[in-house]
């Protein structure tokens, strides 16, 4: 038995941050933001809209693409660095918004690399036998973890979900997950506060290297892509498209070049939305699936890359 993907959805707030707007608040160009990241735009919740209402808006555009009910759903995993609440878990709130309470429904904390385990997560779920219909979502509200006068920060981050719907299937969908962390890095990329440690004066911000999480991001991507095809003993020719963590257009044109792809086999949506950690994968795919360019039958390989530092690949046949 494998896990295959159904439906794909994604969700994206009303309001829009242009690099114009952030012109007027901080030292920077749209020039600038453009050549070092690639970045036009990036999304904002509105006051009060959350990450699970978010994820509620993906995870429906997933069912709803798949043709299945939500009453078919036996798991839910939800990917997110920005919770509702400390507990209970964004799955569980999410479970009871689609009405399909039972199965087990929890979140994952692996930042912007989280879709990835998530996803992995729930491919052994289904290979064990263990779900039958698995629900991923990536969602976040990262405009509430950033310093909007770090012009080091603010220009990258926006906030958005993506679901995807895995249903087990007696065909190969997803053929190989790759996950890894290395702990070294924790000071490189990081929220400034949380509950254990206590919150920090003038609220918890992402904190980051930026020069320096650039050049790992490329190192460790470069290599879990070799990685992948290597344990499948496939040519880097057989990828039809790479559906990368947009993060920065510098980091994605690296990762292509590796795989000697052309840009035009790479979604990239980063000029949209800019950076949304757990949501970016499965909104490239979304973007992807629904203006046709992916299509049944074809080799796509996913990955991502984030703080503590974590990263991860997978390897699915659409
Ligand atoms: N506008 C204008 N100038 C800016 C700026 C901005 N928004 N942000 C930084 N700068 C300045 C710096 O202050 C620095 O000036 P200095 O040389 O006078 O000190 C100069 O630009 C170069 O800064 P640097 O940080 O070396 O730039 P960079 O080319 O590395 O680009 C990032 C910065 C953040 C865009 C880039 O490092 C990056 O994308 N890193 C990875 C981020 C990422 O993907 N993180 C998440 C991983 S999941």
């Amino acid at each position: 038995m494998y896990s295959r993907i159904a439906g794909t959805g994604s969700y994206l707030p009303a309001a829009v941050v242009s690099n114009a707007d952030l012109e007027q608040r901080m030292e920077t160009t749209d020039e600038w933001i453009r050549e070092r990241t690639g970045i036009q735009r990036r999304h904002r919740a509105a006051p009060g809209e959350t990450t699970v209402d978010m994820a509620e808006h993906a995870a429906r555009a997933a069912l709803l693409a798949a043709g299945r009910d939500a009453r078919d759903v036996d798991l839910i995993i939800v990917a997110t660095c920005t919770p509702d609440l400390v507990f209970p878990n964004p799955g569980v709130m999410l479970q009871k918004r689609l009405g399909c309470v039972g199965g087990p429904a929890f979140s994952v904390e692996a930042a912007c690399s989280g879709f990835i385990y998530a996803m992995s997560l729930a491919d052994k779920f289904i290979r064990a036998g263990e779900s039958k219909c698995a629900l991923v979502v990536g969602s976040e509200t990262l405009s509430r973890i950033t310093n909007h006068d770090d012009r080091g920060t603010a220009i990258l981050f926006g906030d958005g979900a993506g679901a995807v719907l895995l249903e087990a299937h007696a065909e190969q969908g997803i053929i190989s997950t790759h996950l890894r962390a290395d702990g070294n890095y924790q000071d490189l990329l990081y929220c400034s506060g949380g509950i254990s440690r206590g919150h920090a004066p003038g609220g918890d911000h992402i904190v980051m290297a930026g020069s320096e999480v650039f050049k790992m991001a490329v190192t460790m991507l470069g290599r879990i892509v070799d990685e992948t095809l290597a344990a499948n003993g496939l040519p880097k020719s057989a990828v039809d498209w790479l559906v990368p963590h947009q993060a920065n257009i510098r980091i994605i044109q690296a990762t292509a070049k590796k795989l000697d792809m052309p840009m035009e086999r790479v979604i990239v949506t980063v000029q949209e939305h800019g950076n949304t950690s757990t949501a970016s994968v499965p909104l490239a795919l979304d973007a992807g699936v629904r203006d046709g360019r992916i299509k049944r039958g074809e080799l796509l390989l996913l990955e991502a890359f984030g703080g503590g530092f974590t990263w991860g690949s997978a390897l699915v046949r659409y």
